[in-house]
């Protein structure tokens, strides 16, 4: 594991444009639950509920928030969301809500701002010409002493088409860096089979802070 404050690793932006047009559809995320090609699921979970907080999900696969629900033998109820297409399953213990409807609809009018953010494969799932307005949403999430958490990866995106796609720490910064303070936490080897199998022979997986300035 290597940790830095600073620029570093690959960053390449004409690589970047390789990606720029590709487009994943909501259906086919669908199709992806459906057919169980998920090698990005976590089954243990990242245990934020279990440390006391209010814990709010947005996915757009019902059977995967189900899966979710089962999984951690949790049971749950369903209710509408008001004023967007969607509903919001939450656990009888009251403490996870999570919505199922698109996050471009999701707004803080729904759940008011957070004062910490997650993103572990949302960034990088989202498409490259959308990304200006998933971080426009992201920051209109955030309160103003909210830490925010940020997973990216790189690797050689002449070699992979993505998703997860390939988010350079100049893209990082011209997303957020108006906005926040952006200090790079770590930067690990996450070269594994998956990412081998794709065919690239370096993944690195980086986690950044954003802190509104
Ligand atoms: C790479 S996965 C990451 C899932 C989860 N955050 C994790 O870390 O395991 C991306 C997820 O985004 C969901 N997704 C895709 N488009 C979406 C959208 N417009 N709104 C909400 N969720 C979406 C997909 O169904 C998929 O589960």
């Amino acid at each position: 594991m290597e940790s830095s404050s600073d620029t570093f690793g690959k960053d390449d932006p004409a690589g970047a444009k390789l990606q720029e047009s590709r487009v994943v559809t909501e259906e086919e995320w669908l199709q992806k639950w459906e057919t169980n090609n998920i090698g990005f699921h976590n089954e243990q979970g990242h245990p934020l509920a279990d440390m006391g907080h209010q814990v709010v999900g947005v996915e757009i696969s019902e059977s995967a928030l189900k899966d979710f629900f089962t999984e951690q033998k949790l049971s749950f109820s369903e209710e509408a969301i008001p004023g967007i297409p969607g509903k919001l399953l939450k656990s009888t213990t009251g403490n996870i809500s999570l919505y199922c409807c698109s996050i471009f609809d999701f707004t803080s009018a729904i759940t008011g701002k957070f004062d910490a953010i997650w993103d572990r494969g949302s960034l990088v799932a989202v498409n490259p010409c959308d990304r200006e307005r998933y971080s426009q949403l992201i920051l209109s999430l955030m309160d103003s002493r909210c830490h925010c958490l940020l997973a990216t990866c790189l690797y050689d995106p002449s070699k992979h088409k993505g998703p997860p796609f390939y988010v350079p720490d100049s893209e990082v910064k011209q997303l957020f860096g108006k906005s926040c303070d952006i200090t790079c936490l770590e930067k690990v080897d996450g070269l594994a089979e998956r990412p081998k199998k794709w065919g690239l022979d370096y993944f690195w997986e980086v986690l950044y802070m954003l802190v509104l300035k």
